[in-house]
This record gives structure tokens, C-alpha cells and sequence, in this order.
């Protein structure tokens, strides 16, 4: 499976929280900027350090920093929107480039309406795609995509929660891509929501219905 489960107990406290329905919108605001803020950390395990010379008060040493230099994170519209702070503490120097999309009620298929990039990417930048859910996966393979048709070769995908439909619908349209979570939940129901989920997370970031 194309999905890490991240279930530090930090990480599975503040997944609780979310789940709750009573959660009202500043602490769910606040839980999904912890959790971005871990699942990021966790996502940026496996990057690469480079060596450099450094003088302690005492005498010189080695130290190591992340060799990475291009690094975008790409929140998804709306609900990405709160992760973006809990990114950036890990990623202090990524550029954002936001995404506008959103899933049509009736047929829960994805609708882009904001993309603003430019129309060739250094294909070495690595792009770190944030939505809190990948339900259907519609949305995240309409977000790599506009990437990939700029040239980008290097994903990750971070979500709070998963339905196992959404994990096996990028693993398809983007093979290798790995895809970093809370949960891998037990499925979508018929309206294509998350089971046991959490609901709407842009409703309840935002205080909409
Ligand atoms: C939600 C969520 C994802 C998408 C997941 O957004 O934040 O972007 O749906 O569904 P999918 O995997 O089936 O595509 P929504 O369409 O509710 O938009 P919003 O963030 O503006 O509320």
C-alpha cells in the first residue's frame, strides 16, 4: 500500500478531537495544524542530508541540514488551507502554490477552479500536496496532475484521513507516489464521505454548512 499510517500517539490523540462531531471550528483549526505539522515531519523522514563543517563552542564538528532546496507545498482548496501553518513550521523556506478545487455534491467528481502556476516546474522540485482528506481521491489526482503537466517528477501526499478507494486511486494515477496519514479508514458510504471520517473538513474549518 501506497499509504504510511502515522499513529504516534500525539498524532492519534489530536485524530480523536478531529473525529468528535461537537469539535467547534477553532479547535478543529487548531487540531489540523498539529496534525499537519507531525504528518509533515513524518513525510520529510526519507529526504536527503547533506554535511557540512561547523564550529561548536568546544571545536569543530560535522553537522547535517535537509540537501532538499525546492521544495512547494500545494494546500487544496479549500480545507488545505489550515494545514498550511503546521507545513510551513517543517518546511520554514517551501513556496506555496495554492489549488482550487472542489467536489461536485451530486456527483462527487472534482472541479478545478483555481490554478495559478507557472507553466514549467523544475522537475527537481519535490511538490507536497496537503488536503485533510482523500476520499475518492478525485481531487488529489486532479491536483498531481496539473503538477505533472509542468514537469514535476517528485510527489508526496499528505492527508489527516484516507478511505482505502481514495489510497488505490492515486496509487493508480500516480504509481510510486506515497501518500502520508492518520487513518486509513474503513470506507466511503454512499455519498462518498469517509467512514467513520470526520465529516466535512472545510465545513468544519470553517464554520460553513
Ligand atoms: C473535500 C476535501 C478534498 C476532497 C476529497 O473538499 O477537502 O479536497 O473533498 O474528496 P475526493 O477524494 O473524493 O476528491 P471539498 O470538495 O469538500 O471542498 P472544500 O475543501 O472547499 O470544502
Amino acid at each position: 500500500m501506497a499509504a504510511t499510517v502515522c499513529d504516534h500517539p500525539m498524532i492519534r490523540q489530536a485524530l480523536g478531537e478531529l473525529r468528535k462531531k461537537e469539535t467547534p471550528p477553532l479547535e478543529f483549526r487548531s487540531r489540523v495544524g498539529e496534525l499537519a505539522r507531525y504528518l509533515t515531519y513524518e513525510a520529510a523522514r526519507d529526504l536527503a542530508v547533506a554535511s557540512y563543517e561547523i564550529e561548536t563552542p568546544v571545536m569543530k564538528t560535522t553537522a547535517e541540514r535537509v540537501a532538499e532546496e525546492r521544495i512547494i507545498l500545494a494546500p487544496i482548496l479549500r480545507a488545505g488551507l489550515a494545514m498550511i501553518e503546521g507545513a510551513m513550521a517543517t518546511f520554514p523556506h517551501a513556496q506555496v502554490r495554492h489549488i482550487g478545487i472542489f467536489r461536485d455534491e451530486a456527483t462527487a467528481l472534482p472541479v478545478e477552479y483555481y490554478v495559478k502556476l507557472p507553466r514549467v516546474l523544475d522537475p527537481e522540485t519535490l511538490v507536497i500536496i496537503l488536503d485533510p482528506m482523500l476520499a475518492t481521491g478525485g481531487s488529489a489526482c486532479m491536483a498531481l496532475d496539473a503538477f505533472r503537466r509542468r514537469g514535476v517528477t517528485r510527489f508526496k501526499f499528505v492527508c489527516l484521513i484516507a478511505a482505502p478507494e481514495g489510497v488505490a486511486a492515486v496509487e493508480a494515477c500516480a504509481p510510486g507516489v506515497p501518500i502520508y496519514t492518520a487513518s486509513v479508514d474503513e470506507r466511503l458510504n454512499e455519498k462518498k464521505f469517509i467512514v467513520p471520517g470526520l465529516g466535512d473538513a472545510g465545513d468544519r474549518c470553517f464554520g460553513t454548512t
